[in-house]
């Protein structure tokens, strides 16, 4: 059945952070809450928060990606396969429609912060695709492996995402809500 959360109330969602002190080029730092999905539709709802500071994984967006700015802001660096780069500034009360297979970014919030919340369509059931910072693709987040991982308590997206040099870590519990990239035991 799909669905998870009755509300976006950010102060009563479950959410979950995750950090990845591997990561040199930027601090990984981020929240999110699953807040419904539908499978056989290619459907997922979530809300995602920045810390301060805190950046997401360098990803790009599968799927097709609704996103409504609720509070801060949202400041992406795309990057194009030339090596350009572009800035995208969203800040709360933006909405914003972006096409599948959007290029590979940079994410994080402004001065205080940000949350927003993420609707995505993807067809193929793939919601993200992760990159090392050499931009090689390191794999992808299936809605499936996504609501697994949110069932089981873990982080969503591959232990590959943070490179080739680190193959023995997985996602892990360290306590309460906060996951973090452990090595395999
Ligand atoms: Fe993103």
């Amino acid at each position: 059945m799909p669905g998870i959360s009755s509300s976006f109330e950010l102060n009563s969602v479950e959410w979950r952070r995750i950090t990845d002190p591997n990561c040199k080029a930027f601090l990984v730092d981020f929240e999110y809450s699953l807040l419904g999905y539908d499978t056989p539709t290619g459907r997922l709802d979530m809300l995602l928060r920045y810390g301060k500071g805190g950046h997401c994984r360098l990803h790009r967006h599968v799927a097709s990606t609704v996103t409504l700015v609720l509070e801060g802001d949202q400041i992406l660096k795309e990057i194009g396969a030339d090596g350009s780069s572009r800035a995208i500034h969203r800040k709360k009360g933006d909405y914003a429609l972006a096409p599948a297979d959007a290029l590979p970014h940079i994410e994080h919030g402004g001065e205080n912060g940000g949350t927003v919340m993420l609707s995505m369509t993807a067809p193929d059931g793939i919601l993200f695709e992760y990159f090392d910072d050499a931009m090689n693709s390191t794999g992808t987040v299936s809605i499936a492996e996504y609501v697994d991982s949110w069932v089981r308590g873990t982080a969503y997206g591959k232990n590959q995402a943070f490179g080739v040099d680190q193959p023995d870590l997985l996602p892990g519990i360290v306590s309460g809500t906060e996951v973090m990239w452990l090595p395999a035991t």
